[in-house]
């Protein structure tokens, strides 16, 4: 919401233009210390530079021309021409009870995550990309965007063809596998297929007979695709994502537009034939040795592969879906494959320039001792495995609470602690998955925040009647807890634009730290009159801004714990 900090911004453009003729962003910024009020601009520092006036004189005259009487404490010059604001009481909590939602904004944008393989374990990287883009869609829904979600699995390719084909020679019916069993069948066809000429030959038809739309053959793909989902599915379910299978637009969606994908690109003159296949080269995208890297769009055989479904893919999401911006949550060791793919469908007219792109790229998740995350016997680690071990340690937690659903507050919180892990820090960074951290009750982690949620659910049922509004707010740990709670829509709007769900996670921890540090200070139950009426007020708004917090984060916020 900070529209009050907006407005004092505007005022002091106006201040500087009314004095010097000279209109500046005043960059306004919290106060770095509770001393400097609850607002800073360096604005007087540099209109004295660009004017080579002293900048305490500058700052005199500015503050002069200032007007902020209906919002602020006299305005302070401090140190070198340092301008400090605070907000008078009454304003911050107009401020804190005035929160209003989003308009919409009727822009489309389209997330792509998640995105597991068909007949493959969904793995650590797949778990990233959907709690990072479940968190990147509640918060573009929230500040007005229409959120379209793509979960574009990867079911589609030569493997299909080799796996049927096995299938037949095995006369194994697909519904008797689960996702396992689709595992190791990938991994026999495979193996056949590396070692038997006459197999790889069969298993080549198969993957035209795939697709060319053969029934018996597509039927027992959709056999392979459906068992996939719905392990996925079950997945979904534990982690609370909001993707669906009305969300699943996998790559076989885009097989009829490949040829025309080729046939644009060609038209345009975009591809150049190399050692058989079809490939765009591309200014600027050059390989270690200094060789120019193709897009390859068509392969020698015939095929296509991932880039071309790519490019389909991004020209149905501006065509038919009419997207004005495109994220991609996928992790950083593609981020070449997408830098080209855009550039490629600019070229070509596909992606124009009313509609972005973003990878929003991530690093890997490590295991003990930050190794790469492999089981004992080298495998790879299967989520739901962690997930279960989350829900135990959280379980073991709560050991001694009473009065509290066990089971269903273990699975809020032990979800609840590796989502938060793997949305609290920088997304491109790597991350070590440690469960001691991430369900520790102290620190920036998920059970923290839900602690503090909990603690204030049983304050106010303990205060008797809420829904009251802040009115005193003379305690400067009062002001503090009030400040930044109006600053909950900016923080939001900063990760709508860098989608960068980490700096929610920092806003929160702030704010509960600021709300232990009120507790101690400011008691709430045991005060009277106004001053109780309005600090229960302020916890209220305070517990609701860290349900609506945690609620974007895609994590749960039960009512004790
Ligand atoms: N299925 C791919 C993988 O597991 C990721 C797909 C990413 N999305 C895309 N539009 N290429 O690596």
């Amino acid at each position: 919401m900070s529209v009050v900090s907006s407005v004092l911004s505007t005022r002091l453009s106006d201040a500087s233009t009314t004095a010097f003729g000279v209109t500046l962003d005043p960059e306004l910024r919290s106060a770095t210390k509770p001393e400097f009020g609850h607002y800073q601009t360096n604005l007087a520092l540099r209109l004295g530079n660009q004017l080579s006036l002293p900048p305490r004189e500058v700052a005199t005259r500015l503050v002069a021309a200032l007007k902020v009487d209906d919002l602020c404490e006299t305005p302070a010059i401090a140190g070198p021409g340092f301008v400090n604001l605070t907000l008078r009481s009454d304003v911050l909590a107009t401020a804190v009870n005035a929160r209003t939602a989003f308009a919409p904004r009727g822009e489309r944008v389209v997330v792509d995550y998640s995105q597991p393989n068909v007949a493959k374990q969904m793995h650590v990287g797949h778990l990233r990309s959907t709690v990072i883009g479940d968190a990147v869609c509640n918060v573009l829904q929230y500040v007005g965007y229409k959120v379209v979600r793509q979960n574009h699995v990867g079911d589609w390719g030569t493997q299909y063809g080799m796996m049927i084909e096995q299938l037949l020679e095995e006369s194994l019916d697909p519904e008797t596998l689960d996702l396992q069993g689709l595992q190791e069948l990938y991994e026999r066809s495979r193996r056949h297929f590396d070692s038997d000429g006459d197999f790889a030959d069969l298993s080549r038809l198969r993957v035209v007979a795939l697709q060319t739309g053969d029934p018996a053959t597509r039927a027992s793909w959709q056999r392979m695709v459906d068992v996939s989902l719905a392990d996925f599915e079950q997945v979904y379910a534990r982690l609370g994502s909001a993707l669906t299978r009305e969300d699943v637009v996998g790559e076989s969606a885009y097989n009829d537009d490949l040829p025309v994908i080729v046939d644009e690109l060609e038209r345009d003159g975009l591809l150049t034939e190399s050692e058989g296949a079809s490939c765009a080269f591309l200014p600027g995208f050059v390989g270690r040795d200094g060789q120019p890297l193709p897009v390859i769009v068509r392969k020698s055989d015939g095929g296509f592969g991932y880039s071309a479904t790519d490019l389909a893919a991004i020209r149905h999401r501006v065509k038919t879906l009419q997207a004005k911006r495109i994220v991609y949550v996928v992790d950083h060791r593609q981020a070449l494959h997408f830098d080209m793919i855009f550039t490629l469908a600019r070229a070509a007219g596909w992606l124009p320039p009313t509609t972005t792109s973003e990878h929003v790229s991530f690093g890997t998740v490590l295991g003990p001792g930050g190794k790469p995350f492999k089981t004992r016997a080298g495998g790879t680690v299967k989520l739901t495995t962690l997930l279960d071990e989350a829900v135990e340690r959280a379980d073991a937690l709560l050991a001694d609470r009473t009065g509290i659903d066990r089971a269903a507050t273990a699975v809020a919180v032990g979800i609840g602690a590796v989502k938060y892990a793997d949305l609290s820090s920088d997304r491109g960074n790597d991350y070590v998955f440690d469960l001691d951290r991430m369900v520790a009750m102290t620190g920036n982690t998920g059970p923290y925040l839900q602690y503090a949620h909990a603690r204030l659910c049983r304050l106010l049922s303990k205060a008797g009647a809420t829904g009251g509004a802040v009115t005193l707010l003379d305690d400067p740990v009062e002001q503090r807890l009030a400040l930044l709670l109006t600053g909950f829509d900016d923080t939001v709007v900063q990760v709508a634009e860098t989608l960068q769900p980490h700096r929610l996670c920092t806003y929160l921890y702030e704010l509960a730290a600021a709300l232990s540090v009120f507790y101690e200070q400011c008691p709430v139950l045991t005060s009277e009159g106004e001053t109780r009426a309005s600090r229960i007020a302020l916890c209220a708004a305070t517990r609701q801004v860290l349900q609506d917090g945690l609620g974007l984060l895609g994590i749960a916020a039960p009512d004790a714990m």
